[in-house]
Order: structure tokens, then C-alpha cells, then sequence
């Protein structure tokens, strides 16, 4: 354009852009928490990998910070581990604080604005052991943690995730049985939700009482159930269920801090009312429900998991949630594996373009995620990064994806030329 502004498909201007990693994904080197302790049962983790290795972010998070300036990045979104900062009941490493204090320094050095995760699937191996989330003592040692940790570093953070979809948690842990402890029963999935929900509304108000500037919510995995056969009334009945209880259950526990009766009663130490300061959304998929379990729909766009690729989904729940608890939406996640990066970029660009048009009030984009990372039970096999690695020797390329991210941020929007350059020629892959 005559002026050098960059012609644009949509501007991002309103919004944070960024990406988001878990502590135990990324960090390697820890052998206290539960997921390291599940990966030692045979047939746990698709690949026998463990979370031993992972990016050996632990150690290069300074490279790994440099990489993220490079690239422009706006925001990062990462957690602490609790089996790092409390490794026995009661006791804190504060050299494990401390290398966080590190971490966070140079993110904010380098402009970027950090958003912590307090829990991210993992926890201690001695806080699994005393039942994890199922047991009633869970909300008071989580609380413990989340004074700890906002207490030695909110000089340095004021963004809070307090716990990372705790639907997904509960299910891995207590229904499905792919991540620990593995055990399967209704009473646990309910106890987990529960202990979740009061750990987030109690977590929510003391922090504001430590930092009243604080913005606190939670990333809550959203997802659209669609009936396969939409004429049919067992399919129908059966998406209307697995929302219900996957996901509208929860949001009105732990946002409007208002206990639906299948997690239990109201809790004495949570008055309803609004436990959130921006609504959290994970989105990745679409479900086709068909009944118990569920598919994706015939002839659909899918990832290399199979996990159908739906950008308007993102705004469907975005804008139930939004009805419901009305406040600045963080796409706390979304992405895709798609280890050629054959179309990252058409996913990144399509889920931006959705986003905007909606007119609904997104304010942040986090990716998931920065350097391809260690996938709980699926292991090391898929690739979601922006940046790949190759594990054995740890060197990380940034994916053809990652500049297009890099010149949306720059450009401040989908400029034509790097929508020509970058997304223009690819094609999803298309399901059975
Ligand atoms: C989780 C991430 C995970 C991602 C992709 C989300 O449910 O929060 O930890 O890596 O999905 O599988």
C-alpha cells in the first residue's frame, strides 16, 4: 500500500497474542508428581516416553524466552509445578520459586506479559497420594500453594489462571482412566469437580485479598457436542447431556460460584456470584455424539489425532459462556497437531478470523503451544508447536506457522501478503 501500511484481511488490533505451555509438558528433570509416577506403569503413555525429557525447558527457558521475543510475542502463558515448589507437605524450595522469579524477570524484560497456571494436571506424588483432588483436605492445600506462590512472585504476574480444565482433569483421572491415578468411578469424578470448583471460588477471592489488582479465572476446556444425526432424538438427547454435565456444570460452579445439585451442596465457604475475572477458554474440537461415545463427523477436516478442526465452534462457546458470565474472553488455548505444519497457519488464521468477526469482546490468543511438547498419554508423537524439536539433540526450529503467528502480531492482523504466503495453499486433511 502506498503509505507501507500492510494491506489487511482483519485486524488483530484488539488483541493479545501469544502462546501457552504447561510446566510439566515442557520443564523435564522432575520425578515427584503424579504424571511421572503414572508414565512408570507399563502402557500408560502411547509411546513409553515420560515427562522426564520433555523440552528440558528447566534449563533452557532463557533460550526458549529469546526465541519468544523474536518472534513478537505479546503474552506467555505458563505454569508453575507444585512438586518443584513444595516438594514434601508444608516444605517450599524457594531455589524452585527463585528460578521462577528468573524466568518471569526476563519475560517481562523482554515485553511480554505472563499469565501463571497454579495447576496444570500435575501435582506432588505426596498430594496424590492423600487422594489428589478427590479428598476434602484438596482446597485448603491448594490454597496453601496459591498464597505461596502469588505471595514470592506478584511483583511479577498479576494474570492467574488458578486451575487448567478441570473437566479434562476429572475425566483422564477418574473416567476414562488415561492419566493418573486411573482409577474409574462416578464418585471420583464428582468428588474431583467439586473439590476443583472450591479450590478455584476460594483461590479466586484470596488472591484479589493479596493482589486486589490481580486478574484471576480459570481455563475451562469447552468444546461443540453436535448430534451425528441431528433427526435423531438418542443422538440429540445424548449432546444435550454430554454439554450439561462436561462443561455447563462447572462453569456455573466455578464462574458464578453456584453449585448445580450433581456436584453436591452449596458449599458453605462459597457464596454465589462471579469467581472470575475474564472467561478462560481451552477450545480445540468439535464432538459428533452418536450416543456414549462420540466421533467426528464423515468426510470432516481433522488433525493429525483425528480431532475434527471447526474454527466457528470457538465462537458458538464463546458466546454461550459469554451469555451466561459476561466479561473479557482469553482463549486460554487453541491449537492442533500437525507434525508437517501442513495447516497450522489455515487453523491459526481461520480460528483469528472467526474470533474477530464475532464481534464478541476477545481480548487475548494464546496458542497451544510454543516448542512442540511432551502430550501426557499420547507421549511425544504429536506436534503442536509453533516451533518443532527434535528431542534427541533439543534444537528448536521455528515452523513456517510461528512466522505467520509472528507477522499477524507484527502487522497487527492477517496482512493479504502473508495470508497469500502462508495460508493460501493449504488444506486440512479429511477424516473417514
Ligand atoms: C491441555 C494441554 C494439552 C492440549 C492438547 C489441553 O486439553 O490443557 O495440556 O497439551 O489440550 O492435547
Amino acid at each position: 500500500m502506498a503509505d507501507g501500511a500492510p494491506d489487511l484481511l482483519f485486524s488483530t488490533r484488539d488483541l493479545l497474542i501469544g502462546t501457552a505451555t504447561a510446566a510439566l509438558q515442557i520443564e523435564g528433570g522432575d520425578r515427584n508428581n503424579n504424571w511421572y509416577d503414572w508414565a512408570q506403569l507399563p502402557g500408560t503413555i502411547a509411546d513409553g516416553s515420560t515427562p522426564l525429557r520433555a523440552t528440558d525447558h528447566w534449563n533452557r527457558w532463557r533460550e526458549d524466552t529469546e526465541l519468544m521475543a523474536q518472534l513478537g510475542l505479546q503474552t506467555y502463558r505458563l505454569s508453575v509445578e507444585w512438586s518443584r515448589i513444595e516438594p514434601r507437605p508444608g516444605e517450599i524450595d524457594t531455589a524452585a520459586l527463585d528460578r521462577y522469579r528468573q524466568e518471569l524477570s526476563a519475560i517481562r524484560e523482554a515485553g511480554i506479559v505472563p499469565l501463571v497456571s497454579l495447576h496444570h494436571f500435575s501435582h506432588p506424588s505426596w498430594f496424590q497420594g492423600l487422594g489428589g483432588w478427590t479428598s476434602p483436605h484438596a482446597p485448603d492445600l491448594f490454597l496453601r500453594l496459591t498464597e505461596t506462590v502469588v505471595e514470592a512472585l506478584g511483583d511479577l504476574v498479576t494474570d492467574w489462571v488458578t486451575i487448567n480444565e478441570p473437566n479434562v482433569y476429572a475425566v483422564q483421572a477418574h473416567l476414562f482412566g488415561d492419566g493418573p491415578p486411573g482409577d474409574r468411578n462416578w464418585g471420583s469424578v464428582r468428588a474431583t469437580l467439586r473439590q476443583m470448583a472450591i479450590a478455584h471460588c476460594r483461590a479466586y477471592h484470596r488472591i484479589h485479598e493479596l493482589q486486589p489488582e490481580a486478574k484471576v479465572g480459570f481455563a475451562h476446556h469447552a468444546r461443540v457436542f453436535a448430534p451425528l444425526d441431528g433427526r435423531n432424538p438418542l443422538h440429540r438427547a445424548a449432546s444435550t447431556l454430554d454439554r450439561a454435565l462436561f462443561q455447563d456444570l462447572l462453569a456455573d460452579a466455578m464462574l458464578g460460584g453456584r453449585f448445580p445439585r450433581l456436584l453436591g451442596r452449596q458449599p458453605v465457604d462459597v457464596t454465589p456470584g462471579p469467581h472470575y475475572d475474564y472467561v478462560g477458554l481451552n477450545y480445540y474440537s468439535r464432538s459428533a455424539v452418536r450416543g456414549l461415545d462420540d466421533g467426528t463427523f464423515p468426510g470432516a477436516s481433522v488433525n493429525d489425532l483425528g480431532w475434527e478442526v471447526h474454527p466457528a465452534g470457538l465462537v458458538e462457546v464463546a458466546r454461550d459462556l459469554y451469555r451466561r458470565y459476561p466479561a473479557p474472553i482469553w482463549v486460554t488455548e487453541n491449537g492442533t497437531a500437525d507434525a508437517a505444519d501442513a495447516f497450522r497457519a489455515r487453523f491459526v488464521h481461520e480460528h483469528l478470523a472467526a474470533m474477530v468477526a464475532s464481534g464478541l469482546p476477545f481480548e487475548r490468543y494464546y496458542h497451544w503451544c510454543f516448542v512442540d511438547n511432551w502430550e501426557w498419554s499420547d507421549g511425544e508423537e504429536p506436534r503442536f508447536g509453533i516451533v518443532a524439536l527434535d528431542y534427541e539433540t533439543q534444537e528448536r526450529t521455528v515452523r513456517d506457522s510461528g512466522r505467520f503467528l509472528a507477522a499477524v502480531i507484527c502487522d497487527g492482523g492477517v496482512s493479504r501478503a502473508s495470508y497469500e504466503e502462508f495460508v493460501a495453499h493449504q488444506t486440512y486433511p479429511v477424516g473417514p
